[in-house]
Parts: C-alpha cells; structure tokens; sequence
C-alpha cells in the first residue's frame, strides 16, 4: 500500500508520530503506541447472515485464516500487565483472503475515543502531561472529559476482554444495499474485569502468561458482530457512541489456537491497516481512519527497517 500524496495528512501523521516517541520514548523495533503484544493464529468463520450485510470475500465463505494481535496500552514495550495505564488494550484482526491479500479489524477495549480529528489528538497529547492545560482543553471537549472518566478496568485475560472497532465502516452485500456499522469483537468466555484487590495480587505479565496457559488448554474464541446504524445516527465521528438499543448483527466467529515460533520478528514486521481495502467494507467518512492508515505504515515501516 502506498503512501498518501496529502502534504497536510502527511505533516499530521509525521507529527503525531513525534508527539508519541516524545510522550513515551523511542523504542526501536516497537510500536509508538500498543508497544507490548503477541501474535495468534487462527479461523474465523462467517455467520449464514454475513453476506446479507457484506460481499466481503471472507462473509460468503466457509472460513479464512487469521492473525490476531492483542495488546497493552502505551508506547512502552516492558509495561506491567497490571498497569491501568495500559488500558485501554487492544485486538487487531487480520483475514487472510488470498496470498498477500488481506483485509484488517482494529479494534481496542474502550467503547469511544476522546477526540474526533488527529490535529485535536496531537493537542490532547501534547497537554495531556500538564493538569492545567489538560483542564482547560477538557472543558473545551466534553468527548475528551467522558472518555478520561470512562471506566477502564484491567481484563481478566485478553480471552475476556471486549473489544470495539470504534470508527464506523459502510457495509455494501451484493444487491447493492449499503448499511453502516461499527465492529465489535465480543470474548465467548464472557467479559471479566478485575477488581482493584483481585488486580492487586497479579504480576507484571500476568495477561501474556494467562494467554498462553488458556490457549494449550482451549481454543480462544471471540464473536465478531456489527452495530448497525439508525437513519440520523452520526457515522463520521469516533466520540459519539449510538445507543445500545440499535442492532447488533453477527457475522461471524473467531477461534483462535495457536501462537506463532518467531513472535518478536513477525510483531515487527506486521503493520495493520485501519482501512479495510476489500469490496463490500468501505471505511466511512471518520477523519481518524485515513490518517491512522498513513501513521500505521509510516510507523510500520520505521519499525520493519529498525
Ligand atoms: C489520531 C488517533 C490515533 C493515533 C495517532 C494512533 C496511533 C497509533 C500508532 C502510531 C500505532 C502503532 C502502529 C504501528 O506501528 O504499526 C497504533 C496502533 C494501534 N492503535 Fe492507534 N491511533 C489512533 C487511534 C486509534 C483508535 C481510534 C483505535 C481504536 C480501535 C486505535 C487502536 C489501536 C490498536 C489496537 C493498535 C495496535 C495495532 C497492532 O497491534 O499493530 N488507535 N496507533
């Protein structure tokens, strides 16, 4: 995938990238943010109903590989586990359709984001260390002020964690009729948090170790749905949630059994795409989603070359 020509978007992306190296320190080899991960294999398999929402490859057929990378918070790649700082914590989705052909979910563990465009991202950043500042731009964006406040419990396991697509996407089945929608991605183990005592008493890499444990033992499963939008519903902005009343469809299963033998060199070397790129999904008009693409491969590609 090549890069954006939008001098604008591309001056964005470059700064953002510097405003997390600054925030959190380089770490060569690393992801600027989301640093500390693993790599699973596994299947995901379509619902009878997912081609009525999309014609995307992988909806019309009986399964298709995948890549799931599940992640801490942060651009620190030797956070605790236990640290709340590194939540929210994150699932990014690869389907692989054919050889060299894929199509990607990113999602992450809070239901929002706190800002709508990169440039009030980059300001967020910026004040986000300094309390007056941080007042002051917070009474200026409410979305900013909810997402602080949102809960952000620590997960049990990656395998009971709840996960959402947060940007919106334009789903289009094959008769042409086009719906939106947002990603979720939803543990079949059931969501479990932990309580700040039960938090207390784990170690520094208490969800990896969990993960490994789980996976011998049973596979980790995960159902993918979409929140389909109402008529009025706002399709273009991350920090504004639809309510829970509207339609939750889903379209598939993910079961996830294996890890990979060369872990460190494939994390280094994938780089997930928050724009869909297969017929059937397009991305909506989101401003996040097409500046996210360009940092994730701007970084992707410093990390690959480290
Ligand atoms: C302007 C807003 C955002 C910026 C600047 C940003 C920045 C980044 C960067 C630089 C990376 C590392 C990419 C790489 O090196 O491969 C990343 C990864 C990630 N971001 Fe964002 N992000 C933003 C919004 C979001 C949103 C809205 C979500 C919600 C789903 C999200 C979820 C993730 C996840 C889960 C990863 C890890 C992906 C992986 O495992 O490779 N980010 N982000």
């Amino acid at each position: 995938m090549p890069l954006p020509t939008d001098e604008q978007l591309l001056k964005l992306a470059n700064d953002l990238l510097l405003a997390l190296d600054h925030k959190f320190g380089v770490h060569p080899g690393f992801r600027p943010a989301h640093a500390r991960g693993v790599l699973l294999k596994g299947i995901f398999t379509p619902t009878a109903a997912a081609p009525k929402l999309s014609k995307a490859p992988h909806f019309g057929r009986a399964s298709t590989p995948v890549t799931v990378r599940f992640s801490s918070g942060t651009g620190l790649p030797m956070i605790s586990d236990a640290d709340p700082k590194a939540n929210p914590r994150g699932m990014a989705t690869r389907f692989h359709l054919e050889e060299r052909v894929h199509t990607d979910i990113i999602g992450q563990s809070a239901n929002g984001f706190p800002v709508r465009t990169g440039s009030e991202f980059l300001e967020f950043l910026r004040v986000a260390g300094i309390p007056a500042e941080l007042e002051k731009f917070v009474a200026g964006h409410p979305a900013a002020k909810r997402f602080l406040e949102m809960p952000k419990p620590n997960p049990a396991s990656f395998a009971t964690e709840a996960f959402f697509g947060v940007s919106a996407m334009e789903f289009e089945n094959v008769q042409g009729v086009k719906r939106f929608g947002r990603f979720r991605l939803d543990p079949e183990a059931g969501v479990k948090h932990l309580s700040v005592e039960e938090l207390a008493g784990k170690g520094e890499s208490y969800l990896f170790d969990e993960l490994q444990g789980r996976t011998m033992a049973v596979p980790v499963g995960f159902r993918i749905l979409v929140q389909l939008a109402d008529v009025g519903d706002l399709v273009d902005d991350a920090t504004v949630q639809w309510p829970e009343t509207r339609e939750l469809m889903e379209v598939g299963r993910l079961v996830l059994t294996e890890f990979y033998d060369e872990d460190a060199k494939m994390q280094q070397h994938i780089i997930f795409d928050p724009i869909p790129r297969v017929e059937g999904i397009e991305p909506s008009a989101d401003p996040l989603l097409e500046l996210r693409a360009a940092i994730y491969l701007l970084s992707g590609r410093r990390r690959r070359s480290a």
